[in-house]
Formats: structure tokens, sequence, C-alpha cells
């Protein structure tokens, strides 16, 4: 997606050879414009998959699950990271390892909002380790939901993010693919 890969040119901020940040536009300031265009591109990629709903975690994948949700017209629903008072009934939970603090973190999701008929599109901002991902798609699975597909705004193709999923079987679509962060250089993979 080039413009997509022109805002990461023009103002991400490479912090070191592993970690891209993109605070003007997706992590913390959020452009809706981008965001729109980014929902179409994952709507149009996965438009043959009859997905019946979109689930994200939070906070950063919700953004562009929530446009490609529109676009779809299907429900977006997020993973949430804490569980809240409000969630005592049934819920699904897994464990997602975090490979920068070294610590596992459980993620939650009511079971009432996902059922064994959905076709689900997994979104999220970042693909780094893969381990969020592989997370949401045990949540998917316990349901009993199947995986359509996992669209991925900013892939690391140098982490192992991207070759895991791959060999699970899954249909990653990503919108920017970085091979590399060296020298304070944002390299893209089709290197344009
Ligand atoms: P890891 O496996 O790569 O070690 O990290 P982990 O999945 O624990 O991700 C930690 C957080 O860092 C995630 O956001 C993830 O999206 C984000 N992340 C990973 N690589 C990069 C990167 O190069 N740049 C930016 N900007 N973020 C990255 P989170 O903690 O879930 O936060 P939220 O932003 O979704 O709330
Ligand atoms: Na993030
Ligand atoms: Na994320």
């Amino acid at each position: 997606m080039d413009e997509l890969k022109k805002r990461i040119r023009e103002e991400g901020i490479v912090i070191d050879s592993d970690i891209l940040k993109v605070d003007q536009f997706l992590n913390h300031q959020i452009d809706p414009v981008l965001m729109q265009h980014v929902g179409e591109a994952f709507a149009e990629a996965f438009v043959q998959s009859s997905i019946t709903k979109v689930l994200t975690i939070e906070s950063s994948g919700i953004a562009p699950a929530l446009m490609t949700g529109l676009k779809l017209g299907v429900p977006v629903l997020f993973a949430r990271k804490k569980k809240p008072l409000t969630l005592n009934t049934s819920i699904l939970t897994t464990q997602v390892y975090s490979y920068t603090k070294k610590v596992h973190n459980s993620i939650f999701l009511e079971k009432a909002m996902i059922n064994s008929e959905d076709r689900v599109l997994i979104i999220d901002d970042f693909l780094a380790n893969g381990e969020a991902a592989m997370g949401l798609v045990r949540l998917i699975e316990m349901a009993g939901a199947s995986v359509e597909g996992i669209g991925i705004v900013i892939e690391k193709s140098f982490q192992e993010g991207r070759s895991k999923l791959d060999r699970a079987g899954y249909a990653v679509y990503s919108l920017a693919r970085i091979s590399s962060l060296a020298d304070h250089q944002v390299t893209f993979i089709d290197n344009d």
C-alpha cells in the first residue's frame, strides 16, 4: 500500500534496528483517512472470504479493525488485556508471551461474542513475533469459529511472526512489509 509506505518513510522514526515508531498516524495520534484506506485495502483482500466478524486486540489494533469492519459490514470485536469486572460470565482466555517484556499476559473475550458459525478476520497494527496474532487464533479456535485470514498494517518481516503464521497455514496479508530497520533506515521488502 503506497500511501502507507509513504507515511512510514516520511513520519516513521526508527528507534533501533527492531522498533519503528509511528505515533503520528497509528499508535498515538490516528489519521482517520489513512485508516479508512487501510480498512478498504483489508476489505478488498478478504471480500471473497465471507467474513462475519473482525477480531483485534486493544488498543492500537482497534482503529484499523474498525475501518475494516465498516467496509465489510460486520462487527468488530477486540480482545481485552485486563479482565473487566463486568466480564465475569463465560470467558475465553489464553496467555500471550511478550518478547519485549519477557512476561506472559492473559487476553480475554466474552464467549457470547463469538460462535462456531463465525468466519473471523484478525487485524492488528504490527506483526513482530506473532505472539498476539497466535493468541487471537487460539481464542477463535476455542470458540469453534474459523480463522479466515490475518490482516497486518505493518509487518516486520525480519522477525519471526510472518514465517510462524505462514507455517501454521494462515492467509496473511500485510499492507507494508519491512525487511530491515538497520542503520536508521526503513527498507521495504519490495524495495520501492
Ligand atoms: P514482541 O512480541 O515483539 O516482543 O512484542 P509484543 O507482541 O509484546 O508487543 C508489544 C507491543 O509492541 C504491542 O503493542 C505491539 O503491537 C507493539 N510493537 C511491536 N513491534 C513494534 C514496532 O516496531 N513499533 C511499534 N510502534 N510497536 C510495536 P501493545 O503493547 O499491544 O500496545 P497497543 O499499542 O496495542 O496498545
Ligand atoms: Na502497539
Ligand atoms: Na497491536
